[in-house]
């Protein structure tokens, strides 16, 4: 079985992560065929558009992509991020980050947790108008029962999947009644056919306090986009930054797996980009297409490395970009 792997680079330490990431899974005894495809503020400056229908097509047509980061400037009329369009185009309506411990200084011990983000509606929406001469701006927030429903649905059946025993809903349904309020009356609708799974509600502004005061408790988080936005970077926190948090955009047809930093202009070309976010993004790649042996020995390697501080400088090690790749090709190929 060969699989067919679309590889988006992008922009900034983008192409120095995905370059990396191509190497590691070469050393892997997975048959993989590499399509890459140009997205980003540099293909914009090429040919006009961040996102061209050629790398669509490539998307569509692979059974995984890997996306690196895009450049999106502020103050450019008419141009929008590459990312959220692609999450829009295939409808990666779950947007997944798991958070757990390494055996380093910068990781707090014991987190093994899943958020799972609705990646479609709420805030995101883009539903937005002015009033009263520019002095009133609103936003809508839009929940609806396909999307929470189809969220929370992925959220449990993640929770089976990977032996975790509780979901936590997380909402403010207090205050926004007729939105929260429907997600959590669909959350209580979805939580008894799992009735091997706990479920646990939780107001958002008090998961925010738990996760800093004691992470350990949290299994699966499910909750909507924007506090799903939030709560995953504070997660992510808790157990490295960016440098290693990792993520996945699925659909039903289509998925797109992705570090959560972005195109770090300030350390391009300087082979200061740490690629274990990118590293674990690739294994989670690999556990959707169904590699999950080669996917669990990646992490493997991943965490032993950061273990023994052979890192970047983010995490307080001194390897470069490629030395890091190579230290983790090496314990994979010996
Ligand atoms: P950023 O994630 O690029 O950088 C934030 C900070 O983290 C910087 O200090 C950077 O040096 C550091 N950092 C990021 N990734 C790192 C890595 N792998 N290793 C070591 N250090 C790392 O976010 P920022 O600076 O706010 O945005 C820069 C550009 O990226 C903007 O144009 C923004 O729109 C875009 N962006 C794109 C995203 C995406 O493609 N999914 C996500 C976030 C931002
Ligand atoms: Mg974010």
């Amino acid at each position: 079985m060969t699989y067919k792997i679309c590889l988006l680079p992008g922009d900034g330490i983008g192409p120095e992560v995905i370059a990396q990431a191509e190497k590691v899974l070469r050393a892997l005894p997975v048959k993989l065929d590499f399509a890459y495809g140009e997205i980003g503020y540099g293909t914009y400056q090429k040919v006009g558009t961040p996102l061209p229908d050629e790398t669509l097509e490539k998307v569509r047509s692979a059974d995984a992509t890997l996306f690196g980061a895009v450049t999106t400037p502020p103050n450019l009329p008419n141009y929008f991020s590459a990312i959220i369009r692609l999450r829009q185009t295939f409808e990666l309506y779950a947007n997944l980050r798991p958070c757990k411990s390494f055996e380093h200084p910068s990781s707090r011990p014991g987190i093994d947790l899943l958020v799972v983000r609705e990646n479609t509606e709420d805030l995101y929406s883009g539903v937005e108008r002015v009033e009263d001469n520019g002095n009133r701006a609103i936003s809508e927030r839009i929940i609806t029962r396909k999307a929470s429903e189809r969220i929370l649905i992925k959220a449990f059946e993640l929770a089976r999947q990977r032996g975790y025993k509780k979901v936590t809903v997380v909402h403010k349904a207090n205050i926004l009644r007729e939105s929260d309020g429907l997600f959590r009356k669909i959350a209580l609708e979805v939580a008894p056919q799992y009735a091997d799974i706990q479920m646990e509600e939780m107001l958002v502004d008090t998961c925010a306090m738990e996760l800093v005061r004691a992470p350990e408790q949290f299994e699966v988080i499910v909750t909507t986009n924007l506090f799903g936005d939030i709560l995953s970077d504070e997660a992510s926190m808790l157990v490295g930054g960016l440098g290693v948090a990792c993520s996945g955009n699925i659909g039903d047809k289509v998925a797109v797996f992705e570090p959560v930093h972005g195109s770090g202009p300030k350390i391009a070309g300087q082979h200061k980009a740490n690629p274990t976010a990118t590293f674990l993004s690739a294994a989670m790649m690999l556990d959707f297409i169904g590699e999950p042996e080669q996917a669990g020995r990646l992490r493997e390697v991943v965490a032993d490395a950061i273990s023994r501080n052979r890192v970047t400088e983010d995490l307080g090690g001194s390897l470069t970009t490629e030395q890091m790749t190579d230290e983790i090709i090496s314990a994979l190929t010996h």
